[in-house]
C-alpha cells in the first residue's frame, strides 16, 4: 500500500494521522473510490467532479481545488506502480478541537491510498453473490443525503454487518418508503424481458460512476435501460439482478433473501454488459 499524506508518499504502515482530525472524530469529510485498470485511471474527471460536488454539499473547501486532487491521484497511482489498483481519495475537515463544530477546523486534509480491493469471495463472482434485504434503511435526503459520498458510512457498515451475520455476502437497503435504494456500496440493476431497470437517485442511490457507465453501454448496445422505482417484488421477479460499483465492478446476484433469482447460474445480460464494460474502460481512462 502507498499513501499520499501531507505532501509526500509513504508506505501504508508509515502513514500517520493526528487524532484531532474531524474525519476520524465525526466522519466529517468526503471520499472517492477510483480504479486503475491497465495503467489508466478510469473516469478520473467524473470522480473529481463528484467529490467536488460532495465537498460543496458539506461546505468543505478543497485546498488547491480539483486540480490539486488530480495531481495527488496520479502521483499516488504512479508511486504504487501496479497496472491494476484501487485508489481511495479522501478529503477530511482536518484538525480541530473536540466538538463537532467544523468552523473551528482551519485546513482540510487530503489523503490518497493506493492498494488492492476485493469485495466478494472470488469463487462467488461467476455464480453470483447472495444478498439479503436488511432492516437498516437508507436515510432520507433531508437527514443525510445519500448522494453525498461522505466519510460517514455507518449506515452502510451496519447494513453490511447485518447481511454478513445472516450468512449473506451483501445487503440490499430499502428507503423509508420501502423502495429499493442500493446495496451497501454498490448500485442495483434488475433485468426483465431484456430491459434494464435501476432505482432513481431520489430513492436513495448514489450516482454511481459504474452505474452511469452501464447505462451508457446499454444505450450504445440498443438495450432498453432506464431509472425506475423498484420494490422487493420487482427483484424477486426479475430474470437477473446485478450490482455495479468501483469496488464490485459488475457482479451478478444469485439469491435474494434465499430465493434464487431467474434461472440459477444464468446471467446473460450481466455477462454481456461485463464484456462491454471491459472494452469500454480503456476508452474512458486517463493514462498514468
Ligand atoms: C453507497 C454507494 N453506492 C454506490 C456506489 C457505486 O458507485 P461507483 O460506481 O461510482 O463506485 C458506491 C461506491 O463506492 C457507494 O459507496
Amino acid at each position: 500500500m502507498k499513501v499520499w499524506i501531507g505532501g509526500e508518499i509513504v508506505d501504508g504502515a508509515e502513514a500517520r494521522l493526528p487524532v484531532t482530525d474531524h474525519g476520524l472524530l465525526y466522519g466529517d469529510g468526503v471520499f472517492e473510490g477510483i480504479r486503475v485498470y491497465g495503467r489508466g485511471v478510469f473516469r478520473l474527471p467524473d470522480h473529481l467532479r463528484r467529490i467536488g460536488v460532495s465537498a460543496r454539499a458539506i461546505g468543505l473547501e478543497i485546498p488547491g481545488g480539483l486540480a490539486a486532487l488530480e495531481k495527488v491521484v496520479l502521483e499516488t497511482a504512479r508511486a504504487y506502480g501496479e497496472p491494476e489498483a484501487y485508489l481511495r481519495l479522501i478529503v477530511t475537515r482536518g484538525d480541530g478541537a473536540l466538538g463537532v463544530d467544523p468552523t473551528l477546523c482551519t485546513r482540510p486534509r487530503i489523503l490518497c491510498i493506493a492498494d488492492r480491493v476485493r469485495l466478494y469471495p472470488e469463487e462467488k463472482l461467476g455464480r453470483g453473490i447472495d444478498m439479503v434485504i436488511v432492516s437498516v434503511r437508507r436515510p432520507a435526503a433531508d437527514a443525510l443525503d445519500p448522494r453525498v459520498k461522505s466519510l460517514n458510512y455507518l449506515n452502510s457498515v451496519l447494513a453490511k454487518r447485518e447481511a454478513r451475520l445472516r450468512g449473506a455476502d451483501e445487503a440490499l437497503l430499502l428507503n423509508a418508503q420501502g423502495r429499493v435504494a442500493e446495496a451497501s456500496v454498490a448500485n442495483v440493476f434488475a433485468v426483465e424481458g431484456g430491459r434494464l431497470r435501476t432505482p432513481p437517485l431520489v430513492d436513495g442511490a448514489l450516482g454511481g460512476i459504474t452505474r452511469a457507465s452501464v447505462l451508457e453501454i446499454a444505450a450504445a448496445e440498443g438495450i432498453d435501460a432506464r431509472e425506475e422505482s423498484l420494490g422487493r417484488f420487482d427483484l424477486l421477479g426479475a430474470d437477473e439482478v446485478f450490482l455495479t460499483g468501483t469496488g464490485a465492478r459488475i457482479v451478478p446476484v444469485a439469491t435474494l433473501d434465499g430465493e434464487v433469482i431467474g434461472e440459477a447460474g444464468a446471467h446473460p445480460v450481466c455477462g454481456r454488459l461485463s464484456e462491454c464494460f471491459d472494452r469500454f474502460v480503456p476508452s474512458r481512462s486517463v493514462p498514468l
